[in-house]
């Protein structure tokens, strides 16, 4: 883009005038248990099959591989796959239950099948796998009904296909729907034909570029500037099991802390002290739920980072407790760029550390940030990122909870290209290579020092951090967010694609800065906004400097009043949603997903990044648009109830549902069984009490409820409440069924409400565990045609029947 200067632009020869080579035909096969190498002439093609559904694809043109070494991947001990190998003298034939890939000898060009023998994915006959100087590319044939999805956060629809996109982290404030690159590298994409999908991750740092049938209706490609051939083929055919596969192998969110979850509200900034104290009380006295207050850079001395601007934050360690009381945490922005000040000891501890970036003649890199010239570590250097980890003990001594890691594509004012050199030297874990290859991961590499610096003064807690700039696998260390966005409806569409494609790529904890980041939304935007945010992994209100204010009560009494019920709802719901962030951690299905990943064979849904489904059982169909108070939503196959009005509709139709400006239309899957619990302030201010489930009936259906302490790590250790619950219709009855609970955290004692909608008639006994309750316990709501059962709640196993 018109943006990246000429030295970037040398970098990638445009293919008009390139001399780019493809693989030829193969002379000699090697066959060593799950790894099969092929050579071609100089070059050499490794095919290792890890998983009966995961294939990796490694290429050298002239036989030389560089060392294995992956920031994204976690996961290297495969256990061996039952597979086979065996060849023609036209090619050769790897198969195991889920894949059978047929590399063609002449030339060489690989052919990804189902079990069946149906193909999945091939190599262009004409191009394949291609290098030109130091640039690599690989080629596939394109299917006319192929549609692709992911690379993360990419501006603009959720469907690339027939467009093009760069991978190069870059800080573009205000970004429209066709700016590209942004802030992340994720180089991992599902193709989707005719519901089969399967997935490839191209592992390589460096530049890169894919372009989805833009430059061809027949083909599409994926290379970079550098590196190596290095992908990784998922066969699926579903595409939550791909998911599940990738984050298996690039790692996956650890659970995030429950507080993590509530609102969370930033400015850039909030000071001096009375200011930040000022803000914490009246979300208070305006009772508006709130558990996370930002400090953005001017809690500093001159932007100096790990220090604290002494006139306008005197005890910071006084202020985060006295905010601690009243249920805030604190998070904190950091910078990579270390001001170069001989008097600053984080500047002169770093040089004499040897932990900042240089030339390749030992010259410092300098460049310019918020505090002036600026040193950078080098995230890519372990004793670097230990130094950094250390750090942290001052701010983790004053109570900070939270960890904001900024500005780490990285970006440098008065840099070529607005970053580092390409030619600067990282240490890349003792690879000593250039900021070619390494400026993609650097955010990444930043919050891992981070996370493992928190770690050590924390053991047992929970981290929450967020960041900028990311690469594959960043889920591991931080949340994301999508960087400086506008105040503009059609970057709040954006939010929607964006976060569903982060989330499709293996990073479940995403948001949007609420509002719009740069600009003044209406009264209507925010509140739009802000109903998104309810369901967005990450739900934080953040405004650029000199803006006018954006807090939820800052549009008006009207809406004040809209906004305070909007925030509520996601505190009702934090039992739903921490729920969907632990399955997220576990399964890497993420908590806000695309339509596809649960139906990837409706073709009503090819695209869909306007409405969403939350877990396993919410269907969100935002407001995106000025002046709508109405909005078309898409339902799938099966029973939906409107979560508002809890009236009953057929899915598998296009329906037109009321949204005035205090209503986001959200719909339950027919079996739902919704966890909710009682309004509070901040997340931890008061144990659930009571737990209330709300049954959406359908003939069976069952859920897994979860729970813990919602801090620290002890549910690694089994100390977590963990129950089925099971609901049943039969002519006569509607039974739930709670199991015994398994793991040994026990919530305190507490009611159950349980909620059965949609039951035309007043049950004529109620019964638990057999034994008939009284109808003090019970009631029905001829209205509202539902029932709530109010008991005890226990760790025992337990039956509730409503009887006719
Ligand atoms: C960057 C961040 C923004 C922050 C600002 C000042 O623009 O993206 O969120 O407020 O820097 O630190």
């Amino acid at each position: 883009m018109a943006r990246l200067s000429l030295m970037l632009t040398l970098l990638v020869v445009s293919a008009a005038h390139a001399q780019w080579s493809s693989i030829q035909s193969v002379d000699s096969v090697a066959i060593a248990g799950n790894h099969i190498s092929v050579y071609a002439g100089r070059s050499v093609v490794h095919v290792t099959m890890l998983a009966e559904d995961l294939v990796r694809i490694r290429a050298s043109r002239n036989g030389q591989f560089v060392v294995d070494k992956s920031v994204a991947v976690v996961k290297t001990d495969w256990s061996l796959p039952s597979m086979s190998v065996d060849q023609t003298p036209a090619d050769i034939n790897v198969k195991s239950s889920k894949v059978w890939l047929r590399i063609k000898k002449q030339p060489l060009r690989l052919v990804f099948m189902n079990a069946k023998g149906e193909v999945v994915n091939e190599d262009d006959p004409a191009k394949g796998m291609a290098w030109d100087g130091e640039e690599i590319r690989i080629s596939k044939k394109k299917p006319d009904d192929e549609f692709y999805y992911g690379l993360g956060e990419k501006a603009g629809v959720m469907n690339r296909t027939g467009k093009s996109y760069t991978m190069w982290n870059s800080d573009i404030p205000a970004y429209r729907a066709d700016t590209d690159p942004l802030y992340q590298t994720v180089p991992f994409f599902f193709g989707i034909h005719r519901g089969t999908a399967y997935g490839i991750f191209f592992d390589n740092s460096y530049w890169s570029s894919f372009d989805f049938g833009k430059e061809s209706p027949d083909r599409y490609s994926f290379g970079a500037a550098g590196g190596e051939i290095n992908y990784y083929f998922f066969a699926g055919p579903d595409p939550k099991n791909i998911l599940a596969r990738f984050t298996e192998l690039v790692g996956r969110m650890p659970l995030p802390p429950r507080w993590s979850l509530g609102y969370q509200q930033c400015r850039w900034s909030y000071s001096p002290e009375s200011r930040v104290r000022s803000l914490a009380s009246t979300f208070r006295k305006k009772k508006i739920p709130c558990d996370v207050i930002y400090l953005d850079i001017d809690y500093m001395e001159g932007y100096r980072i790990f220090t604290w601007n002494k006139k306008n934050f005197p005890d910071p360690k006084r202020m985060i407790k006295d905010l601690a009381g009243q249920g805030f945490k604190i998070a904190v922005i950091v910078d990579p760029g270390i001001k170069v000040d001989s008097s600053y000891a984080v500047f002169t501890s770093g040089r004499d550390k040897d932990v900042f970036l240089k030339y390749p003649d030992g010259a410092p890199f300098i460049g310019t940030v918020w505090p002036g010239n600026c040193a950078f570590p080098d995230f890519s250097s372990p004793s670097a990122r230990k130094w950094w980890g250390e750090n942290f003990s001052g701010l983790v001594d004053a109570g900070v909870k939270g960890f904001w890691n900024d500005m780490n594509e990285p970006s440098v004012f008065d840099g070529p290209n607005k970053t580092v050199p390409l030619h600067v030297l990282h240490a890349d874990d003792g690879l000593n290579t250039l900021h070619t290859k390494n400026h993609n991961t650097y955010g990444m590499q930043m919050t891992k020092a981070t996370y493992d610096g928190v770690r050590n003064f924390l053991p047992n807690e929970r981290l929450f951090l967020l960041t900028r700039a990311s690469y594959a696998g960043g889920q591991r260390y931080s949340a994301a967010w999508t960087g400086d966005n506008a105040s503009r409806w059609d970057n709040l569409e954006m939010a929607v694609s964006m976060s569903l494609s982060v989330g499709l790529s293996g990073q479940p904890f995403i948001g949007s800065d609420i509002g719009g980041f740069i600009g003044v939304p209406s009264a209507e935007l925010f509140t739009r906004w802000l109903q998104l945010g309810v369901f967005t992994p990450l739900m934080r209100g953040h405004s650029v400097i000199n803006s006018p204010d954006k807090e939820p009560w800052s549009f008006g009494p009207r809406h004040e009043k809209i906004n305070r019920e909007v925030i509520e709802l996601r505190y009702k719901l934090l039992p739903y949603i921490y729920n969907s962030m632990v399955q997220a951690s576990q399964s890497g299905i993420p908590a806000m997903r695309p339509m596809l990943l649960e139906y990837p064979d409706d073709a009503a849904f090819v695209g869909e990044d306007t409405q969403f489904l939350f877990g396993d059982d919410l269907l969100i169909a935002p407001v995106l648009w000025p002046g709508d108070t109405t909005r078309e939503v898409q339902l799938p196959k099966g029973n939906w109830y409107d979560f508002w009005t809890e009236t009953k509709f057929e899915g598998g139709k296009r329906i037109v549902v009321p949204a005035p400006i205090d209503r986001i239309p959200v719909f339950v899957r027919a079996g739902a069984i919704v966890p909710t619990q009682q309004l509070v302030q901040y997340s931890d201010q008061s144990p659930i009490n009571p737990l209330s489930l709300t049954v959406y009936p359908a003939q069976v259906s069952s859920a897994v409820y979860y729970e813990d302490d919602g801090k620290t790590l002890d549910f690694e250790k089994g100390v977590y409440f963990q129950r089925d619950h099971k609901q049943t219709r039969s002519d006569d009855r509607l039974t739930l069924e709670l199991s015994n609970s398994r793991g040994t955290y026990v919530p305190s004692p507490r009611s159950l409400h349980v909620r059965f909608v949609d039951v035309p008639f007043r049950p004529s006994k109620v019964f638990v565990s057999g034994t008939e309750i009284g109808s003090n316990q019970w009631t029905y709501d001829r209205v509202a045609r539902s029932v709530t059962v109010r008991v005890k709640d226990t760790v025992a196993s337990s039956r509730l029947e409503l009887v006719w």
